[in-house]
């Protein structure tokens, strides 16, 4: 399976926030950008696994400042690293005025999704990825320890594996 650069499924989303994504004080409901962000990344995820995806987990959310109805918000979706059948997308929310202006970075988060094969049951192994700018490589370092936080998280590691966790924190 060839390997992958990130720039072959980086996506970008674009949205403008409506009176009917907001919540009752005006501003956009922190559900419908989560929504938001899910697509963007499982869309980022498809491209690159070439493959039906879905959401294993996301990591923290956090909401830094408001949106208010009328902005218009981008989101930014790139894989920071590929594992066996699953990837991690990176996505980030970059929210401005209707004009362009006031553009500030609202919130972001890690996704992780999982490749599945056509009848949309089991996973599939996914193509790897080459990272190639500096801030790519970072990424794709840090990955191995949050998908091993994440894994000890959901029970799914013992904390004792966690090797990579294990080094860094020895080191920090
Ligand atoms: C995600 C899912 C396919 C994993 O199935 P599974 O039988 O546990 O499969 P596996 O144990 O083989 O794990 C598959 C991959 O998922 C990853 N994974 C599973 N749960 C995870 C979690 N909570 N966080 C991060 N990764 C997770 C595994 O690490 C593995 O990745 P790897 O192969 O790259 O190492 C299954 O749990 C599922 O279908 N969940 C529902 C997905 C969904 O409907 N999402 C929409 C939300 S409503």
């Amino acid at each position: 399976m060839k390997e992958k650069k990130v720039v072959d499924s980086k996506t970008i989303m674009t949205e403008m926030i409506m009176p009917n994504d907001a919540n009752p004080i005006g501003n956009l409901m922190g559900g419908n950008l989560m929504r938001w962000m899910d697509i963007a990344g499982g869309i980022c995820a498809g491209k690159h696994c070439e493959a039906h995806v879905v959401t294993a987990s996301v990591d923290h959310v956090s909401f830094q400042n408001p949106i208010h109805v009328g902005d218009v918000i981008t989101l930014d979706a790139t894989v920071t690293r590929a594992f066996n059948t699953s990837v991690e997308v990176y996505v980030e929310v970059f929210a401005a005025d209707v004009k362009g202006h006031k553009s500030r970075r609202s919130n972001h988060a890690y996704f992780t999704f999982v490749a599945l094969d056509d009848e949309k049951k089991k996973p599939i192994k996914v193509p790897a990825l080459l990272p190639l700018t500096r801030e790519e490589q970072t990424l794709y370092e840090s990955a191995a320890r949050r998908r091993e936080l994440r894994l000890v998280l959901s029970g799914r590691m013992k904390p004792e594996n966690a090797s990579k966790l294990k080094t860094f924190f020895a080191e920090h």
